[in-house]
């Protein structure tokens, strides 16, 4: 692999993925690990990446010069640039010339990582100390006005650095810069492909699992769906999904998991349908986390009775969890040694369920997971499914929730999410919560008769990664048809309303 060496950078996993986008294969690693360490792990190549520590200052991490020497090609970007020189003997120092945001780059010698690009052009900066004299050996190829040594490289030690984002979107050749160092000065091949992914994880889980049984909760979301796809293709029948239909999806959801998905992968899967048990343990309650407790509660009772019943008809030792490598990232996972949150989607399972974890997406970021599924033929919609919370429709309706009500949402949700597919507009927006205001009543009219009916909620956003959002600026004309086409054809609301509020201080969802 190629390792992303994290100095801190919120960047770490941008670069990650930029290195994947050239089809290689690239992994993150804490700046924690020794020399010897990072050199175990048969590197392609090493990138250090920014950070937000000054390679001045006391105790912060710098690589050893040893690095340096072993024949690896070395990457540095902005901290990691400047821990490079300093490794090398080059000269780090606090200007003044602070540079943050966009700036021009003058390239003063076109090298390799330059290579048919503009002599001017803009780069994304974040910096307050420079470089101001490069190591012995390496051509300063690139200035800005904040940085004398925005670049350097040596080729014949297949060391290079650049003081800027490559990563970022507002470097515009950022990824060719990035190709260069890899391709050209690294020598690496872009062997990283989708259908060579599939065809590792498939060997592995065979390799993993032998000819023991394997069981999936699947939940309809993307990564559970493509995670038993992948189980399927490596041991077919030895997997058993099961569904536990809550009733508390969106219209045509179970539908799709029942028969679209099995009908493509051929996949054993046993159906759960608790849609009364659920609004049964939800009748009168209001309270929002109260009512998540429930679902969750139910959920775990209702899959662990089915896992015992599908163990008890074929002994089953492995789960498939849809764990991706954000989550093994952020759980400190890079360092082999921590524990990854173990059942996260079905929660604890009793003691005497005891099964050992298969996890074929956890090298993979969510986009890369999409274009498996693609790859694997599953269906477009599942594909590109927007994050849905686990408790579903039951806490997008603001009160109790009762079947009646899950009707009147359910219509309503699916005029918007045809309306917003009609449009083109799916991939532009994060997610598309709608929400029932189970509790408010309005005034309306229509015809020659007054309407006292429910009010509608769109929460269209826009996000990276749900922890913050902004709402989405949806075409007038599309929120137009919305609403008419909700007033018309669900009786019982009379008025459609826009959420405008981001997060923070708003969540995404309404409870
Ligand atoms: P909020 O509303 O906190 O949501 O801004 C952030 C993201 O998490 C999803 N979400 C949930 N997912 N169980 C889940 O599995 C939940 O209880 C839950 N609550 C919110 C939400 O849809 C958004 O993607």
């Amino acid at each position: 692999p190629v390792l992303v060496v994290d100095y801190g950078a919120q960047y770490a996993q941008l670069i990650a993925r930029r290195v994947r986008d050239l089809n290689v294969y690239s992994e993150i690693v804490p700046s924690t690990l020794t020399t010897s360490e990072l050199l175990a792990k048969n590197p392609a190549a090493i990138i250090l990446s920014g950070g937000p520590s000054s390679v001045n200052a006391d105790a912060t991490p710098i690589p050893t010069a040893d690095l340096f020497e072993a024949g690896v090609p070395v990457f540095g970007i902005c901290y990691g640039f400047q821990a490079m020189a300093v490794a090398l003997g080059g000269t780090v120092e606090a200007t003044g010339l602070r540079e943050f945001g966009g700036t021009t780059l003058e390239v003063t010698e076109t090298g390799r990582l330059f290579d048919g690009l503009p002599q001017s052009q803009s780069v994304w900066m974040s910096h307050t100390d420079c470089v101001s004299m490069a190591p012995e050996g390496f051509a300063t190829t690139a200035r800005t006005a904040g940085a004398p040594v925005a670049a350097f490289e040596d080729t014949s030690r297949r060391l290079a650095g650049v003081q800027f984002h490559p990563e970022v979107a507002h470097t515009p050749h950022g990824q060719a810069v990035l190709r260069h160092f890899l391709y050209d000065i690294a020598g690496i091949e872009p062997t990283w492909t989708m259908s060579n992914v599939i065809d590792e994880q498939v060997a592995a889980i065979r390799e993993q699992v032998g000819d023991k049984n394997v069981l999936c909760a699947l939940s309809g979301g993307v990564d559970s769906s493509v995670a038993a796809a992948l189980v399927h293709r490596a041991v077919g029948d030895q997997l058993t999904c099961v569904f536990v239909d809550h009733g508390l999806l969106r219209a045509g959801e179970a539908e799709q998991v029942e028969k679209d998905y099995v009908a493509i992968t051929g996949i054993n899967l046993k159906v759960v349908d608790a849609t009364e048990r659920f609004l049964t343990a939800l009748k009168g309650e209001t309270d929002p986390e109260t009512k998540r407790k429930i679902i969750g509660r139910e959920f775990i009772r209702v899959f662990e009775q089915a896992a015992r019943e599908v163990d008890a008809q074929s002994h089953t030792e492995f789960l498939v969890q849809g764990t991706l490598y954000p989550d093994v990232v952020e759980s400190g996972g890079g360092t082999g040694t921590a524990n990854i949150k173990s059942h996260h989607n079905v929660g604890g399972l009793p003691e005497d369920l005891q099964f050992t974890l298969v996890e074929p997406l956890r090298t993979l970021f969510k986009d890369e997971v999409r274009r498996i599924g693609t790859e694997l033929g599953l269906p477009e919609p599942m594909v590109w499914r927007h994050p849905f919370p686990g408790p579903g429709l039951g806490i997008r309706i603001i009160g109790e929730v009762t079947a009646e009500r899950l009707e009147i949402l359910r219509a309503a949700d699916a005029i918007a999410r045809a309306e917003l597919t009609a449009a083109g507009l799916d991939r532009s927006v994060w997610q598309f919560p709608v929400v029932l205001l189970a509790d408010v009543r309005s005034v309306g009219v229509a015809g020659d008769g007054r309407t006292y009916g429910y009010p509608i909620v769109l929460r269209p956003v826009s996000s990276e990664d749900a922890m913050t959002a902004d709402w989405s600026r949806l075409p007038y004309e599309l929120l137009a048809r919305i609403s008419t086409r909700i007033t018309n054809e669900v009786p019982e609301v009379n008025r459609v309303a826009l959420d405008i509020t981001s997060k923070p201080p708003g969540t995404i969802e309404w409870e």
